[in-house]
């Protein structure tokens, strides 16, 4: 059987990038322009920013992974793109592109849904994982517990109802003066500290809700933090990185573990930023290992944005059939 080759293509944030995929999974390249250093000098991503230097990065970045992938256009079966979520100047670079080079090159053209693309991001290193399992996907925009019964059928049971993990981490390090992004930042910083120094809420809402919310525990923090300068007590980034961080990781790994057990699945997989952060990963390979789940997480790398991962996720698409037109357009709030 002939190989199917995809050309991919992210642009939904802060991240250029590009990779050549064969097969669903195997990455021939996988290419990233972080723009993060920039946007870090702002403590967040400025959108305006990051649409201009995606215009800058997008062309040399796809040439680079064709090359890296040894091919060319010509090669390639497809062109995937991300099409949202994300921010509409960003997702439109990419787009705009993609579209460019499907018709120079007259090759379909398969949009991905970008969360769809960090749940495929499990198939990659994982090659015999498939369906059905539940999905835990948590980055800087999203908190959701999907639950993936085949390749692109999806079923949300829980969402955040206002800040998502990787945004709640972002804040939070911001306020003990660590910086953006701020995930990377907490996850090593809460390792010199000690996670039950200081007593933060742990929110469950009802008891049947898959639903999340990080925004109570955000303030608790940040009251905390604020109570402490004024009785003139000390603060102890670290210990308030490690007692915030294990109130994140227990929400998310118990809702996780309940919503497999309910649906009555064998296997759980973790997506998105956060996904890369250890202490989530480290508690939730116990309690998998404990509850009897199969866990599979991506590496780091494979975690945070990257286009292998939509590569991924236009393959299954495209041997589906999909194909779309050139009127395809951004969709900043594209739902799942
Ligand atoms: O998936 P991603 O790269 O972009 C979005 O689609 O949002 O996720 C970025 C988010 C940021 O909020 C960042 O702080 C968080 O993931 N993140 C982490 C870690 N690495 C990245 N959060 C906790 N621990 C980490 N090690
Ligand atoms: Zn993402």
């Amino acid at each position: 059987e002939k190989d199917i080759l995809i050309l991919a293509v992210e642009s939904s944030c802060d991240e250029t990038a590009a990779a050549v995929v064969k097969n669903g999974r195997e990455v021939l390249s996988n290419i990233i322009s972080s723009q993060i250093a920039l946007h870090t000098l702002y403590g967040g991503v400025v959108p305006e920013i990051a649409s201009r230097k995606h215009i800058e990065a997008i062309d040399g970045v796809i040439t680079q992974a064709l090359q890296e992938a040894g091919v060319t256009l010509e090669d390639i079966d497809a062109i995937g793109v991300t099409y949202g979520p994300g921010l509409v100047g960003a997702l439109l670079v990419g787009l705009a592109e993609a579209k460019a080079l499907a018709f120079a090159a007259n090759k379909p053209l398969v949009g991905v849904h970008h969360i769809e693309g960090h749940i495929c991001a499990n198939y990659i290193e994982n090659k015999d994982f498939e369906p059905p399992y539940m999905a835990l996907v948590v980055s800087g925009g999203h908190s959701h517990l999907v639950y993936v019964s085949d390749y692109g059928k999806y079923e949300i049971l829980g969402r955040t109802r206002d800040d998502a993990a990787g945004e709640a981490y972002d804040k939070v390090a911001r306020a003990i003066g660590m910086g953006y992004p701020g995930g990377p930042k907490i996850d090593a910083a809460a390792k010199k500290g000690n996670p039950n120094a200081v007593k933060f809420p742990r929110v469950f809402l009802e008891e049947d809700s898959y639903d999340f919310s990080f925004s109570g525990l955000k303030s608790a923090v940040l009251n905390y933090v604020n109570k402490q300068k004024m009785m003139g007590e000390p603060i102890v980034p670290e210990d308030i990185a490690a007692s915030f961080q294990q109130a994140v990781v227990e929400v998310l790994v118990e809702k996780t573990i309940h919503a497999a057990k309910e649906r009555g699945v064998k296997q759980i997989a973790m997506a998105g930023g956060v996904a890369s952060n250890s202490a989530l990963r480290e508690t939730m390979r116990k309690a998998c290992e404990k509850e009897g789940f199969y866990l599979s997480i991506p590496s780091p790398i494979l975690c945070t944005d990257n286009a292998a991962m939509i590569g991924c996720a236009a393959y299954y698409e495209y041997m589906a059939g999909v194909r779309d037109g050139f009127d395809l357009n951004a969709n900043p709030g594209l739902k799942l």
